[in-house]
């Protein structure tokens, strides 16, 4: 991104918006309801409906899923949230990546006993990372999409494409405005995107959807949020 983002002609330049990003979780506490900005209490029905949403997509029981259970990646991880309530108990062995170090460092107890199933925990931005080469069945990424430029997005998909297993899946869940209009959130330094910006990335990416869902069971005062399955 230029100093003129192409996403509306937001006066952003991209040193400052990924710096600014940085900045802003470096000050937030490593707990969950940092991760959550204060909404701890969501995390319940935010993991629930990510179970029944994978439910159908894993081989599980006598569902009808394809995609295995050996290895999951956490992207924007955080304290390992995600990685601990719905990846672990799901998958074999989990890698996670995340910006900021304290917060893994956070999620090395947090997880508790589980994790010595936690593989790798690689700091790091998005922007700057790539999976390997055919190594995970399950790529989830939640709430962090949004400090990614349209650009660094795309290529990140690309990228999580190719390091698919086969019959693996990437889940992208992420709140969603009501607006068409892609909006800039200073507070956070991250992009506020419509689902049909979504969908439209997820095509440039030249990715194809295997499921999108949006979140039930969830509070009216919060943004809508979406789950979208793709490969
Ligand atoms: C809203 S929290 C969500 C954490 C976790 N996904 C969850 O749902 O519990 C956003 C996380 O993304 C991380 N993050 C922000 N920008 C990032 C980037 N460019 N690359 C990787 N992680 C980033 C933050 O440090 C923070 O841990």
């Amino acid at each position: 991104m230029t100093e003129s983002s192409k996403e509306n002609e937001l006066p952003v330049n991209e040193d400052k918006f990924y710096g600014d990003a940085k900045q802003f979780w470096g000050k937030m506490p490593s707990t969950v309801d940092g991760m959550l900005g204060g909404y701890e209490t969501v995390s319940p029905k935010d993991v629930a409906g990510s179970k029944s949403f994978l439910r159908s997509l894993l081989k599980i029981g006598k569902s009808r899923g394809k995609t295995n259970r050996k290895r999951a990646l956490d992207c924007g991880a955080g304290i390992g949230r995600i990685t601990k309530r719905l990846l672990l108990p799901l998958f074999d062995t989990v890698d996670m990546v995340e910006l900021q170090q304290s917060f893994l460092d956070t999620a090395k107890e947090f997880i508790g006993a589980q994790v010595n199933r936690v593989d790798r925990f690689i700091c790091s931005g998005l922007q700057d990372f790539v999976p390997d080469v055919g190594h995970y069945d399950l790529i989830w990424c939640q709430w962090v999409l949004c400090h990614l430029t349209e650009e660094h997005l795309i290529t990140f998909l690309q990228n999580c494409q190719k390091g698919l297993a086969p019959d693996g899946i990437i889940v992208i869940k992420e709140n969603v405005s009501l607006s068409s209009e892609t909006k800039f959130d200073q507070n956070d330094s991250s992009f506020f995107r419509s689902k049909e910006d979504y969908v439209d990335i997820i095509h440039k990416a030249g990715l194809n959807f295997v499921k999108v869902q949006k979140q039930t069971n969830w509070p009216k005062h919060l943004y809508p949020m979406y789950m979208f399955a793709v490969r």
